[in-house]
């Protein structure tokens, strides 16, 4: 049985599907299980990272886990992860980690990565780079005006498909050989925010433009949207272009193919935009 915390995020259900279309036995760990609208055939658990005293029964009989990181609530998890002879945890972190310039969301992953490698328990780490499924913060602006106003500047990034990250997971999780690993994910390319605006125009047929905001204009259109500290993380990311924009071999060595290209993430959420 393979535990799957985050079930119901981007990337958890991702994750679950993989783990179902392989034959595995899956948990999928949720705060409200009647909203889930997880698949047949998995077995779905209330389970709450920051209430430990609901660990145990998610946990229970449990050989594996793909781990959510929750700042703050990874100590609780751990311990009734050992107790209940957990044997491997795949924990999800973030590529921010390896920046030489440590901002927000590296030093918050970082401190997770710390709690899960000095568990005791055998370990997996994955750092996806952004995530496609970032760019549905667009959709609205895209829907009502066709104008995306977002950080401007000429920094590339790789982003990486949530699929992607669940196909690594998936091997993570069913294939020996894994322990010990820490692995950087991204898509398959470096492109630039205008750039990823013009592919979803293409894909939606329509002509789209991109319009750079100033970092101060930035933090106050996301004032509503995202705390300070994750839009000062993003204005502070543009700086480490080279880190940012760099492509990892490890998808693809992983799953055998290569990943997913930002067209094709564009062109299977398409609806989002329309
Ligand atoms: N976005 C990026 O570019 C990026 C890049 C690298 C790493 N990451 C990491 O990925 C995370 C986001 O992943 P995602 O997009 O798959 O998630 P998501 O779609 O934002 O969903 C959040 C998930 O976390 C679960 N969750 C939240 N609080 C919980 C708690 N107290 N106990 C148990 N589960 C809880 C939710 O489960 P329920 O609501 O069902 O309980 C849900 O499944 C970020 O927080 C970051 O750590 C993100």
């Amino acid at each position: 049985m393979i535990l799957v915390t985050g079930a119901t995020g981007n990337v958890g259900r991702q994750v679950v599907e993989r783990l179902l279309a392989e034959g595995a036995g899956v948990r999928a760990m949720t705060r409200r299980p009647d909203e889930a609208g997880l698949p047949d055939g998995v077995e779905v658990v209330r389970g709450d990272l920051t209430e430990p005293e609901t660990l145990p029964a998610a946990l229970r009989g449990a050989e594996r886990a793909f781990l959510f990181p929750l700042s703050g609530a990874m100590e609780g998890f751990l311990a009734a992860a050992r107790r209940a002879g957990l044997r491997q945890v795949v924990l999800m972190s973030a590529s921010a980690v390896a920046y030489a310039r440590p901002n927000a969301i590296g030093r918050r992953h970082e401190a997770i990565e710390r709690a899960v490698t000095e568990s005791g328990l055998p370990w997996t780490i994955l750092r996806p780079s952004a995530f496609m499924s970032n760019d549905r913060n667009w959709a609205p602006q895209i829907r009502a005006t066709g104008v995306v106003r977002w950080l401007g500047d000429d920094a590339a990034s790789a982003p990486i498909d949530e699929r992607d990250i669940a196909a690594v997971a998936a091997r993570a999780l069913l294939d020996d050989g894994h322990a010990g690993r820490t692995y950087l994910l991204t898509g398959p390319e470096a492109l630039t925010d205008p750039q990823r605006v013009a592919v979803l125009g293409e894909v939606l047929g329509r002509e789209l433009r991109f319009e750079g905001l100033s970092p101060d204009d930035f933090r106050a259109a996301m004032s509503a949207h995202m705390p300070r500290e994750i839009a000062d993380a993003l204005i502070a990311m543009r700086a480490e272009s080279k880190e940012m924009a760099e492509v990892s071999p490890a998808p693809a060595g992983l799953i055998g193919r290569a990943p997913h290209t930002y067209a094709e993430w564009a062109a299977r959420h398409a609806g989002d935009f329309r």
